[in-house]
């Protein structure tokens, strides 16, 4: 079958991003001049998704007004001609047919998922988590229907993390199959060195069938008494083949404040007009503090 349709879990509580979490959406929180949810949006939409399904909750709302029409904006730009910005504009409204529902309490990623049963039927679908960015040639969605297309069956996008960072990450264990699929057997959240059955961690995107929905009712609340999206991804690959892929891209996981900080710059970088006086900007600070608060 077919991917058409992704879910964007975006209803988390973002306590790890307070204050500024407190009254906003972490996935509202801007890269540059453009909300992390929007790049997630984008990368659906380059793997030819056309219908995608948020996640929401309290406080949340300005995620809808984001991906709706601003028609007092509109109409100001074409007053002022500003053809550019009035297309920039429109174009965010018009990028996909974007669904919402919320999430009554926030209960772990897993229970986000189970929110998406009715959207999604009986039809395979991607999950890309909303505070998850990851810049690719390919959009890596796309690079996870690719496998989805081989084998038809439920797959994890992993990346490769130093080993010594393995406690921090959801890491997986399987077969491989060749140099970058795995058919996977273990699914253990931050494991220690000795316990980690490799340096696969997963990297925030899915392709999940929709046998999940019985994994997910199957599995008892896990840590933080939040339902867990891995370990009911553990109990289906019990049952059938959950696959992982090793993405090819660059993640960037916003909800921390370094990693955002990290991307921020990066972003900066890459960006035309920001480049140069941007790397001239951060050279002459790195030499003005000199590592002083180090
Ligand atoms: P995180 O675990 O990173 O989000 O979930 P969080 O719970 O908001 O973060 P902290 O730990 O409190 O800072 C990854 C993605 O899944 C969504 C989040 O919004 C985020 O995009 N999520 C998480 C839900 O939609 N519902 C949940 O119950 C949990």
């Amino acid at each position: 079958m077919m991917i058409k349709k992704a879910v964007i879990p975006a209803a988390g509580l973002g306590t790890r991003f307070l204050p500024a979490t407190k009254a906003q959406p972490k996935e509202m929180l801007p890269i540059i001049d453009t909300p992390t949810i929007q790049y997630v949006v984008q990368e659906a939409v380059d793997a030819g998704i056309e219908d995608i399904l948020i996640i929401s909750g309290r406080n949340k709302r300005a995620m809808e007004d984001h991906f709706d029409r601003n028609t007092e904006l509109e109409d100001r730009l074409t007053k002022e001609e500003k053809e550019t910005l009035f297309n920039e504009i429109r174009h965010i409204a018009d990028m996909a047919n974007i669904h919402y529902v919320r999430q009554k309490e926030i209960s772990g990623l897993g229970d986000a998922i189970y929110y998406a049963r009715f959207h999604t039927g009986n039809e395979p679908f991607a999950v890309l988590l909303g505070d998850t960015i990851i810049n690719s040639v390919i959009p890596v969605t796309q690079q996870l229907i690719d496998v989805y297309d081989q084998y038809q069956s439920t797959v994890v996008a992993v990346e490769v993390v130093p080993k010594d960072k393995v406690s921090r990450y959801g890491i997986v264990g399987g077969d491989k199959l060749s140099d970058h699929i795995m058919e996977v057997n273990t699914f253990i959240e931050k494991p220690s060195i000795k316990e980690a059955p490799s340096n696969l961690a997963i990297a925030g995107r899915y392709i999940l069938t929709p046998e999940i929905y019985k994994a997910l009712e199957q599995t008892p609340k896990g840590k933080n008494n939040e339902l867990q999206l891995t370990d009911a991804l553990l109990n289906l690959s019990r049952k059938e083949k959950v696959m992982s892929v090793t993405i090819e891209g660059k993640r960037y996981d916003i909800g921390n404040k370094l990693d955002y900080l990290k991307t921020t710059v990066e972003y900066a970088l890459r960006r035309k007009e920001f480049a140069k006086p941007f790397y001239e900007f951060l050279q002459q600070i790195v030499k003005e503090t000199d590592g002083k608060n180090l």
